[in-house]
């Protein structure tokens, strides 16, 4: 059958490179929220998970293409610390992921972590975009809040114009030594062999509908959408274990691909051996909202892949984090699914 929203996953996105190059700004200029501000010292210390259900894309890229199909549900966005102490949780984030945003600070060029994130993606072969932030930077820069880049630009002066050009040219220069070809993506007529760049702010919003699009498009290309086909077994990761007053010791996980259903007995890695439960409850936090941040949660009998989701269980406290979550199926054995488990 053709791929549409009823037989595709949504597609997971990760979002890297150096501290403070604004990914969390980033994805709260899209969600319309404030994570960034509460992080302790502006630094994200956790993988986060966002969902952006294809309506909300649709809405925000409308001025830069009307007619635009998306036939995936939605955008699974992982967001992930640049700071250099948590290369582990780079390396998860970017395990999980179909696809990636490496987010690069137009004013400072390609840093420490930026290369460190670039080999991540080259290892796993993960296709990516390059996000140009900061562009309001930009000397006399003149805001065109959330406008398609393309369009800003000309309305930029001669002076912003020239600047940009010497900056991009460089940081072209710069992906050039590590071996990348790259291009400002409204000129790249090579997509796939030449990686394309997306000029953002995450402030004012310009290029933000560019990213969305590009974004979307690129998941639905012929080559890629293979990928997303839905598939019933269950792909699931543990991020985070949280105590969280009202519901306990709750796991925060990854949901690739799959469903999980209310009841189903899993099994995870724990520190002293297989823990073996129940879901007791399966959470999510709204569309658009971040699962890191404590907030209300939506309850759900079953949930399909991707999805960042919150599980509440039994016993979950000695959980490892990066470890896999195994379902034990009707006919499944539960001495398979422990073996398994204590694999990761
Ligand atoms: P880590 O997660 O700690 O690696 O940082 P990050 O990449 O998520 O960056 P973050 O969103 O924390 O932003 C870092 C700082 O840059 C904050 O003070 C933001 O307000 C600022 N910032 C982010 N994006 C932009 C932008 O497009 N323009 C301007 N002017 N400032 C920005
Ligand atoms: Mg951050
Ligand atoms: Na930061």
């Amino acid at each position: 059958s053709k791929p549409s929203a009823d037989n595709l996953r949504s597609p997971i996105c990760c979002i890297m490179g150096h501290v403070d190059t604004g990914k969390t700004k980033l994805l709260d200029c899209i969600r319309r929220t404030n994570v960034q501000e509460g992080e302790a010292g502006g630094i994200t210390q956790q993988i986060g998970a966002t969902y952006f259900p294809a309506e909300n894309i649709r809405e925000r890229t409308k001025e830069l293409k009307e007619d635009a199909t998306l036939r995936v549900p939605g955008l699974l966005v992982i967001d992930t610390p640049g700071h250099e102490s948590f290369a582990n949780l780079r390396s998860r984030g970017s395990g999980l992921c179909d696809i990636a945003i490496l987010v690069v600070d137009i004013m400072h060029g390609l840093e420490p972590q930026t290369i460190e994130s670039l080999n991540l993606l080259k290892m796993r072969n993960t296709n990516f975009i390059i996000a140009l932030n900061k562009v309001d930077r930009l000397y006399g820069w003149k805001t065109c809040p959330d406008g398609p880049i393309v369009k800003t630009m000309k309305q930029q002066s001669n002076d912003v114009q020239n600047e940009f050009k010497m900056r991009v040219k460089d940081i072209i220069n710069q992906f050039q030594m590590e071996g990348l070809n790259t291009e400002l993506y409204y000129k790249n007529k090579k997509m796939g062999e030449t990686l394309s760049i997306v000029p953002t702010s995450a402030i004012s919003g310009e290029g933000v509908p560019d990213l969305l699009l590009l974004l979307v498009l690129w998941t639905q290309q012929k080559t890629m959408v293979e990928r997303f086909m839905f598939s019933n077994r269950v792909q699931c990761t543990v991020l985070e274990i949280k105590v969280i007053e009202g519901l306990g010791t709750t796991i925060d996980v990854v949901l690739v691909n799959g469903v999980l259903h209310e009841k189903d007995q899993i099994v995870v890695c724990g520190m002293q051996g297989p823990i073996v439960t129940t879901i007791r409850a399966l959470l999510t936090p709204h569309p658009m909202k971040e699962l890191r941040i404590k907030g209300s949660y939506v309850h759900h009998k079953e949930i399909k892949a991707a999805q960042g989701i919150k599980i509440t269980g039994q016993g979950l406290e000695h959980a490892i984090p990066g470890t896999a979550l195994y379902v034990v199926g009707p006919d499944g054995d539960l001495d398979d699914a422990k073996e398994a488990a204590m694999e990761d």
